[in-house]
This record gives C-alpha cells, sequence and structure tokens, in this order.
C-alpha cells in the first residue's frame, strides 16, 4: 500500500534573473512500510525534492500525497533530517536531540530520558552537557540524526544523514538504522550519494538524471531481511552496483 505519492513535481528557481529548473515531473511512490532511497548526481535537485515534501517549499506543479489527501505546502508532517547542521548553538547537545520529543508534547525530563539511552550508539556520550559548537562535524551530524529518528513519525525524510561520517562510523548508523527501521517499519525516503549504502538499507532505488533532476529509472533490491553485510559480496550486490554506477556516470 502506498503511503507518499509525489506526483509530477516540477520546480524551477529564479536567481539574479536567471531561471534555474530543478525538477522536472518527479513522480515517485513510497509504501506503508519501505525503505526508499534516491540517488542522484550533485545539484540534480535532490534537497529540493525533500523539501518540497518536507512542505518547506511549493513546488510550481505537481502535488504531495500522504494517504491519498494533498499535503502540498504542509509542514510538520514528517519527520525531516536536511542536508544541513540545524543544531541550536544555544541550546546544549541533549537538549537539541530532544527538540523533537519536546515538540511532540513529552516532558523534559522524560525526553532528555530517553534520548540518554542512545548517547553511547551514537558516540555522543560526555558531549551531552556540550554546546553544539564544540563539536566535530560529524558528530553534529549524528546529533541531528538522533533529533531525527527519536520522535515516532509517520515518515521519515534524510538529506544523506551520514555524508560527513567516516566509513566506519557510517556504517555503524547505518546498522542501527536498520535496525530502528526493521523494529519500527516506519516509511523511509533516504537521500544519498552512497551506492552500497542504498543497496544495503532500500527496498527501492530512485535514480535522478542530472539537473533539472528527475526520475531515470527505479531499481528494485531484491535482498531478503533482515539483512546483514554479507548481501554486500553477493553477485547480485555486485551486479546493482555496475548498473547504478553505469547510470551515473
Ligand atoms: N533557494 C534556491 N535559490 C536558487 N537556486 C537554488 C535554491 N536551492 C537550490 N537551488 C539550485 O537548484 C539546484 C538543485 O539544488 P539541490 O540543493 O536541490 O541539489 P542536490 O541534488 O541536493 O545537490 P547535492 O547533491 O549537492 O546536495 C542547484 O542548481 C541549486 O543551485
Ligand atoms: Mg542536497
Amino acid at each position: 500500500m502506498t503511503i507518499l505519492r509525489v506526483n509530477q513535481i516540477s520546480k524551477t528557481y529564479r536567481a539574479q534573473q536567471k531561471n534555474i529548473q530543478a525538477l522536472n515531473a518527479v513522480s515517485l511512490s513510497i509504501g506503508k512500510k519501505e525503505f526508499v532511497s534516491v540517488i542522484g548526481p550533485s545539484g540534480c535537485g535532490k534537497s529540493t525534492l525533500l523539501n518540497i515534501i518536507a512542505g518547506i517549499e511549493r513546488p510550481d506543479q505537481g502535488d504531495i500525497l500522504y494517504m491519498d489527501q494533498s499535503v502540498t505546502g504542509k509542514t510538520g508532517l514528517f519527520g525531516y533530517m536536511p542536508q544541513n547542521d540545524v543544531l541550536m548553538p544555544w541550546r546544549t547537545v541533549l537538549d537539541n536531540v530532544i527538540l523533537g520529543l519536546e515538540l511532540k508534547g513529552v516532558p523534559k525530563g522524560e525526553a532528555r530520558q530517553n534520548a540518554e539511552h542512545y548517547l553511547e550508539s551514537f558516540g555522543l556520550i560526555g558531549f551531552q552537557h556540550k554546546y553544539p559548537g564544540s563539536l566535530s562535524g560529524g558528530m553534529r551530524q549524528r546529533a541531528n540524526f538522533l533529533r531525527t529518528v527519536l520522535p515516532e513519525h509517520p515518515l521519515l525524510l534524510l538529506d544523506e544523514p551520514f555524508g560527513k561520517l567516516d566509513a566506519i562510523t557510517r556504517r555503524h548508523m547505518q546498522k542501527w538504522l536498520m535496525k530502528r527501521w526493521e523494529e519500527l517499519q516506519v516509511p523511509v525516503l533516504l537521500i544519498t550519494h552512497d551506492i552500497d549504502e542504498a543497496l544495503f538499507l532500500s527496498d527501492r532505488i530512485y535514480m535522478m538524471s542530472s539537473r533539472p533532476g528527475s526520475i531515470k529509472k527505479m531499481i528494485t533490491v531484491p535482498f531478503d531481511r533482515p539483512r546483514n553485510s554479507e548481501i554486500e559480496y553477493s553477485l547480485t550486490f555486485m551486479e546493482l552496483k555496475r548498473e547504478i554506477t553505469g547510470l551515473l556516470l
């Protein structure tokens, strides 16, 4: 069953008397318990697409349908981790992390207790009472990610959530996300540059063309769940990786 439908979205920016078409008639769908990724070249409109789904920007054409209702231009419905750092410099790391829970009405003490369970997995132990300015880029990204995934959202929109992490931490966070997703079965739309990440995590992958972004191809990832890292050594994984790489070049 489809939960989110992106229907023929087009978007042109007008900057310094020039038109920049970011998206051209993009359509995609996400199922109720599906993990879907989008891969595309830099600047092809991926973040624009996520901003439009999150309601932060409006499309020139097309609609966003959530459970068959138009939600175009509506904010606050989904969990959204934008590509840029959105931590508040005046709040401690812990108080940044609990922001989503607080917005959902969870009392501060309870929200802090809840968040503290995850600090170790997220490599933030010892930094929870510090301010974001004293954290590395990778730590800030993990705090942003934790803030997005802590509250239970009906849909998660993640814009390159692990882009600033080293390979080992990135793999750790991917496994954490996979486990969490397998537990909660919340639909996810993930934007990534990392082909292995998309193949490891997703049920389906949409490939975007260079700007103006349009959907070039949809790839179904056939691995059973629960998954483990072994799939990366399979012939199917290699073949899909080759196909995706070819489409990106
Ligand atoms: N607010 C804006 N005003 C004008 N142009 C914009 C604006 N936001 C994005 N663009 C342009 O739209 C195009 C798509 O940008 P977007 O950030 O969506 O790409 P992206 O696929 O997320 O790139 P990356 O992979 O580098 O994150 C780019 O050419 C960008 O310069
Ligand atoms: Mg982007």
